[in-house]
């Protein structure tokens, strides 16, 4: 397998933009969609952590599905390759071109379309941020089942497309659980009306999954129905430290056991990541613990409907794991205020990361009693040379192995890969738990797909996707994409 990105060379069959393509996009679009403003297109052609950058020299702003059907049915016929983008919060460069592709930029198209109460279930434009739709909600007492760091940026259509995990999951189940309907667009410009809004339909193929995590090679995803749960106003949040790794194992099962339906989180962290946010000062972010060497840092959250009962059952659970020694320590957030400055610890790791300087990222499913043992592997690996931090989403057998350095080191990277991915295959984990395999992972796909898995991907790609143009050189290896 070969490794990241550099690699990739620019598909010969692509097209170049010319004045007569920007003429007509400003046909459809009007002057205001078509951007060619230099600032605008630096900031588009790079990615959330500076790793990934594109030379892209258009930028459109459809408002509508019919919009976004007319760019891609030009392109299609004129053989332009488009990146669509959200809120360009993706990690794996995914939603930065590589080359001179176009990109669609969704964020004009954030209406809420309808809200039923009765059922839950919202339908929205793809372009919508995360943020605003929780904001939403809140007023009609419902939650987004999803909600993850990048909420402030990231789209639902981002979301969708890159079957976002996040830090509920092991509470509301994925995407592919939530998502009721899509509406997207394909390379050739037609509109697919999969947009129930239905609890249960099974009349053949439910293509919308095709969509949900495929990171826009497939389609555009313009519209989105998702069912969302109610608001419930009972919410616990506890910060605890354990010793070692076996007891934050221990620490789940029990909490999974005896905290059942109101667990609604359960995050780790190790030592080196709360270091690394105290160490760059990041705003609002303070070990609420005294300061004992811990080395693991678990957040539990619990919602539930009934205060005293919540309460009465977190209390009785931390106190049989501290009799147990699962925990050494931990608090348990007294107000709002505390319970958001303890979320703000978790969710300020990636933040934190990026000031320390260069970021390597990988973002694993692994059983979860052998997922510390890479972190520890590697930092061995590494010795001194780089600051191996390992954290991420627990309850879902989820790790989030960073490793920071001063700047980005070509020795170092060929000290983690391919060492990351043939041990992750080893143990049968995934190389992409929720992150999605974009540009940074493409060619890394048999490391958790067999070979005859891969090649059906390829034929689906090329039937919904002939010429190629929909995020080329992301998610499928470039031996089969082009
Ligand atoms: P972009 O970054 O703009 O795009 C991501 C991919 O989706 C690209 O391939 C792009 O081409 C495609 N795409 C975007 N919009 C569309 C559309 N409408 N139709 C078709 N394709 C589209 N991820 C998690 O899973 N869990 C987390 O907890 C989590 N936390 C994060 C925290 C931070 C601070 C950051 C920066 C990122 C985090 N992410 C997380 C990663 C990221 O995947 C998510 O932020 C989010 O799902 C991406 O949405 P976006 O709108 O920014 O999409
Ligand atoms: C997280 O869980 O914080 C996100 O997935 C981002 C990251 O892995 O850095
Ligand atoms: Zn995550």
């Amino acid at each position: 397998f070969g490794s990241l990105a550099a690699k990739v060379h620019r598909n010969p069959s692509f097209s170049t933009l010319n004045s007569d393509d920007i003429s007509y996009f400003k046909e459809i679009l009007g002057e205001k969609g078509v951007i060619e403003d230099e600032d605008w297109l630096a900031t588009a052609n790079t990615d959330w952590m500076h790793k990934y950058k594109g030379s892209s020299k258009l930028l459109l702003q459809p408002r509508s599905t019919e919009e976004v059907s007319q760019i891609l049915k030009y392109c299609n016929s004129r053989c332009l390759a488009v990146v669509p983008q959200g809120g360009n919060t993706g990690l794996v460069g995914g939603s930065v071109p590589v080359f001179d592709e176009v990109i669609v930029n969704m964020s004009l198209m954030n209406n809420i379309i309808s809200f039923d109460k009765v059922s839950g279930i919202l339908v929205c434009e793809g372009g919508c941020i995360l943020e605003n739709l929780i904001a939403f909600l809140d007023n009609q007492g419902f939650i987004m089942p999803l909600d993850l760091g990048a909420k402030g940026s990231c789209q639902i259509g981002g979301n969708i497309s890159t079957n976002a995990g996040g830090l509920r999951l092991v509470r509301y189940g994925s995407l592919h659980g939530n998502v009721l309907g899509l509406e997207v667009v394909l390379a050739d410009g037609n509109v697919i009306d999969m947009l129930g809004t239905l609890r249960k339909d099974n009349t053949g193929y439910d293509l919308k999954h095709l969509f949900i995590g495929s990171e826009g090679s497939l389609g555009i995803v313009t519209k989105v129905s998702i069912l969302t749960p109610p608001k419930l106003f009972s919410v616990n949040v506890a910060f605890l430290a354990c010793c070692d790794y076996f007891s934050c194992q221990k620490l789940l099962m029990e909490a999974k056991r005896k905290l059942g339906e109101i667990l609604s989180a359960f995050e780790f962290l190790d030592s080196k990541s709360l270091d690394l946010q105290v160490l760059n000062h990041l705003d609002g972010v303070r070990n609420p613990l005294p300061p004992t060497m811990h080395k693991f840092y678990i957040l539990i959250e619990t919602t539930g409907s009934d205060e005293t009962y919540d309460r009465q059952k977190l209390e009785g659970f931390l106190l049989h794991a501290m009799e147990a020694g699962l925990i050494s320590d931990g608090a348990l957030a007294q107000d709002i205020n505390q319970a958001s400055s303890f979320w703000r610890i978790r969710e300020g790791i990636p933040e934190a990361l990026m000031k320390a300087g260069a970021v390597y990222k990988y973002d694993l499913s692994l059983p979860v009693e052998k997922m510390y043992d890479l972190v520890e592997e590697m930092r061995t690996r590494l010795s001194d040379s780089a600051n191996v931090v390992g954290y991420g989403h627990l309850g879902d057998g989820n790790l989030h192995l960073n490793i920071s350095t001063a700047q980005y080191d070509d020795g170092i990277l060929t000290q983690i890969e391919p060492f990351v991915y043939e041990w992750t295959s080893k143990h049968r984990g995934s190389i992409s738990a929720e992150h999605g395999l974009g540009l940074m992972k493409a060619n890394e796909i048999f490391y958790s797909k067999p070979t005859a898995t891969v090649s059906l991907m390829a034929s689906v790609k090329k039937m919904l996707d002939p010429k190629g143009i929909l995020n080329p050189y992301k998610v499928l290896p470039h031996s089969l994409s082009s």
